[in-house]
């Protein structure tokens, strides 16, 4: 095989397989179903069957870093947990950088109108209309 062995770095001191790219996409067919979730390499061709979402999305990504569909489906913490058991390896540090590169935020930032409006304005309107219906009423009276 053309991985190549990395250093001790793995849980419990289990040294970490590390898969180049090549390597891993090579793997994307039914007999041997692969895929990169966060650096790491996941071998789910025994899992293609039972996978709730479907064989078919999978077999879309096979071979390529699906992390990105992946999170937008909100897998739920068991399928997060139940996903470490097909975890056979990583990508190898020197091929991460072509890798897509992870969407860091998904805070949409607020318009900067938007907050001047909100924060300024409609506060110092409001505190307008109050002092001069205070000032009409107490006049009145
Ligand atoms: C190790 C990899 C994966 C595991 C262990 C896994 C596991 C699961 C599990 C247990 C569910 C049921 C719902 C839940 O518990 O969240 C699910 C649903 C689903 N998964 Fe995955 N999944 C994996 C990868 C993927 C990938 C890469 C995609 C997309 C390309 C995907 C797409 C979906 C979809 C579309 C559903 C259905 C969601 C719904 O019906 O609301 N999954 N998966």
């Amino acid at each position: 095989m053309s991985a190549a062995a990395g250093g001790v770095g793995g849980e419990a001191g289990v040294p970490v397989r590390y898969y180049r790219l090549d390597e891993i996409q090579k793997h994307n067919h039914s007999k041997s179903t692969w895929l990169i979730l966060h650096h790491k390499v996941y071998d789910l061709t025994r899992f293609l069957e039972e996978h709730p979402g479907g064989e078919e999305v999978l077999r879309e990504q096979a071979g390529q870093d699906a992390t990105e569909s992946f999170e937008d489906v909100g897998h739920s913490t068991d399928a997060q947990e139940l996903s470490k058991s097909f975890i056979i390896g990583e990508v190898h540090p020197d091929d991460r950088s072509k890798l897509k590169k992870p969407v860091e935020s998904f805070v949409t930032p607020v318009e900067d109108n938007y907050s001047w409006w909100s924060n300024w304005v409609i506060p110092a309107l409001s505190a307008l209309i109050v002092a001069l219906m205070y000032r009409f009423f107490v006049a009145e009276a």
